[in-house]
């Protein structure tokens, strides 16, 4: 009876763990999705769909059969023009320009 219990207890904890384990998992996958780094940074400017906003603001719908993913990371750290640098850094600003240089 008693092995039966703590081996019932060992189950419980197990699952327990396992379950902590994938929720840090998930949480982390959210904060490095680049299609909600670019909703949150540049969506404002870029549109909802990269469609872009009329002759000021350019679509990113095809960006990336016209720069490669080095060219993008560029103009988001230090910005083109009209647009500002620095609206995301570091590992954001590459997942953001490696998912964009994607888009052709
Ligand atoms: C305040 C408005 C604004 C925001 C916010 C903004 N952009 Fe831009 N973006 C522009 C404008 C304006 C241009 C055109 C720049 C120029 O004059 O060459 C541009 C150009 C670009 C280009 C070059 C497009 C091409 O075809 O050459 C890329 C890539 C780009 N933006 C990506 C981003 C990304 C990624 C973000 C979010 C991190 C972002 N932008 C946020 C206004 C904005």
């Amino acid at each position: 009876m008693k092995k039966k219990l703590s081996a019932l207890l060992l189950g419980v904890i197990f699952v327990l763990a396992a379950c902590g384990g994938s929720e840090e998992a998930a949480k982390t996958d959210v904060a490095k999705d680049p299609e909600k780094l670019y909703m949150q940074k540049c969506s404002s400017c870029h549109g909802g769909e990269l469609q872009g906003a009329g002759s000021a603001i350019p679509s990113l719908e095809k960006v990336g059969s016209r720069l490669s993913k080095e060219e993008i990371e560029e103009v988001i750290l230090n910005g083109r023009g009209n647009m500002a640098g620095g609206y995301l850094k570091g590992e954001d600003a590459a997942l953001v320009a490696e998912w964009l240089s994607k888009k052709k």
